[in-house]
């Protein structure tokens, strides 16, 4: 039931920063006060998402945000990461939606006054889809709009704000979006992918230069999400296929961001699959960051295929969690020590880490054991890499509550905090209550 740590953990040191994550399109709802995003038109699609939901409601968050602080500060969290929708504060026509970057001040400022530091991630997937009707991320332009976007909200934000990341999971939004096509907008092209993937990472690099000017006070870097890429066998075939999966699905973002280019894999796609580049671009996206943060949930199995390229083998044996995923809390500790190893890295931030698992309401109490369990051993593994000697400084769990998990829609609960969608109410799952302890016990 309980999380333990030893009393000397790195963690328990006063300046570890502890929180809890969420992202606007998954809990907001109201979707009626804000423009339309890629994720409205991906549900109104049949067959995108496999639950037929959608996110006009989620967790009505807009209209009970004010309890929603509470619990938060009820966690004796130090910090709470949320994200802004684009579409919320910026309308078609270019003009600003008050009421919505109103909403974000008055949230700013109930965190404030609760002490709990604010991570505002800026992008986190919701386009508006008056740009995605404009090409979306395959257009350069949006790399620019993206630009302007958070001038205007830096601007309004002022000094409420401790921390920026630009973008989260840039590999979804490109690979997953428009490579794979399991995400919204839904695309299937490799190019495209790349493409995507490039004026994302560009984005970024314009974004940090605002960022500079106007929150020069804030810590200002990006999310991304790693999952070390293992061999299926001992096979040269299968070793050389994880590491060409690690170059196009871990390093493609971090390496221009670090060290201004791409992997060497690039070099081997096909000319017309390779993206559009123009010159500077680079420099832009190397532009230094304050932090970087990692989103860890499993590490993933590579065999070599029939096309010269790679696929990934889905796990059978247990644990496995609700998504399927395999647990296995060493793969942090491993990627993070081989992140340090080849990188000169900023400082780190674990901003997601969680579990989905099977939970069920008895009694007012969830009793997930399993996401406790996963919880302990991921803070341990994060414990083993600060003492290998990488710079960690704070862990936010995901996520604050049960919302909506994209493409498989509600039915899979990823929230300390479980959420009854017919009623709204939110009850602490025995994971909140566990993670709690831990935080109290530091003061
Ligand atoms: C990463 C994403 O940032 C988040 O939105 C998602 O819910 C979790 N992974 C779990 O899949």
């Amino acid at each position: 039931m309980k999380i333990t740590l030893a009393k000397t953990s790195p963690l328990l040191q006063p300046n570890f920063v502890f929180g809890v994550a969420t992202s606007s399109f998954q809990i907001e709802g109201a979707a009626d006060s804000r423009e339309p995003c890629i994720w409205d038109t991906f549900c109104d699609t049949p067959g995108r998402i496999k639950d037929n939901s959608d996110g006009k409601v989620a967790c009505d968050h807009v209209a009970r945000w004010r309890d929603d602080i509470e619990l938060i500060a009820g966690l004796g969290v130090d910090a709470y990461r949320f994200s802004i929708a684009w579409g919320r504060v910026i309308n078609r026509d270019g003009s600003i939606n008050e009421a919505g970057l109103a909403f974000y001040q008055q949230l700013l400022d109930a965190l404030q006054a609760k002490k709990i530091k604010a991570f505002v991630t800026l992008y986190h997937w919701d386009l508006p889809q008056y740009l995605e009707d404009h090409g979306g991320w395959l257009n350069r332009n949006t790399a620019y709009k993206f630009a302007e976007y958070t001038d205007i909200v830096t601007k309004a934000f002022g000094d409420k704000v401790y921390s920026y990341a630009t973008l989260n999971e840039p590999f979804c939004s490109a690979y997953l979006s428009y490579e794979a096509g399991i995400h919204a907008p839904g695309f299937q092209n490799r190019q495209q992918g790349r493409q995507a993937a490039h004026h994302l990472l560009l984005a970024h690099g314009l974004a940090m230069r605002v960022l500079r000017k106007n929150a020069p006070h804030a810590k200002n870097g990006i999310v991304l999400n790693f999952s070390p890429c293992h061999p299926a066998s001992n096979s040269a075939a299968d070793v050389r296929a994880a590491e060409m999966a690690d170059q196009y699905h871990n390093q493609w973002y971090l390496q221009p961001l670090l060290e201004g280019s791409y992997p060497p894999l690039l070099a081997e796609l096909a000319t017309d699959e390779q993206p559009l580049r123009v010159d500077g671009d680079m420099a832009i996206i190397a532009e230094p960051i304050d932090f970087l943060g990692v989103n860890y949930y499993t590490r993933t199995v590579y065999r070599a295929n029939e096309k010269g390229w790679f696929s990934d083998v889905p796990p059978t044996t247990p644990p496995l969690t609700d998504m399927g995923w395999e647990i296995y809390p060493k793969g942090l500790t491993e990627i993070l020590l081989a992140l340090h190893q080849r990188y000169t890295l900023p400082p780190i931030y674990i901003t997601e880490n969680g579990a989905a698992m099977p939970d069920s309401l008895l009694q007012d109490k969830v009793a997930d054991q399993h996401r406790v369990d996963y919880f302990q051993q991921h803070l341990q593994a994060t414990e083993d890499a600060i003492k290998a000697g990488v710079d960690i400084q704070g862990y936010f769990a995901w996520s604050l509550m049960d919302n909506f998990e994209w493409a498989e829609g509600y039915a899979k609960r990823f929230g300390i905090v479980y959420v009854d969608y017919v009623t709204q109410q939110r009850t602490l799952k025995n994971s909140a209550i566990a993670l709690r302890d831990v935080f109290a016990n530091r003061r």
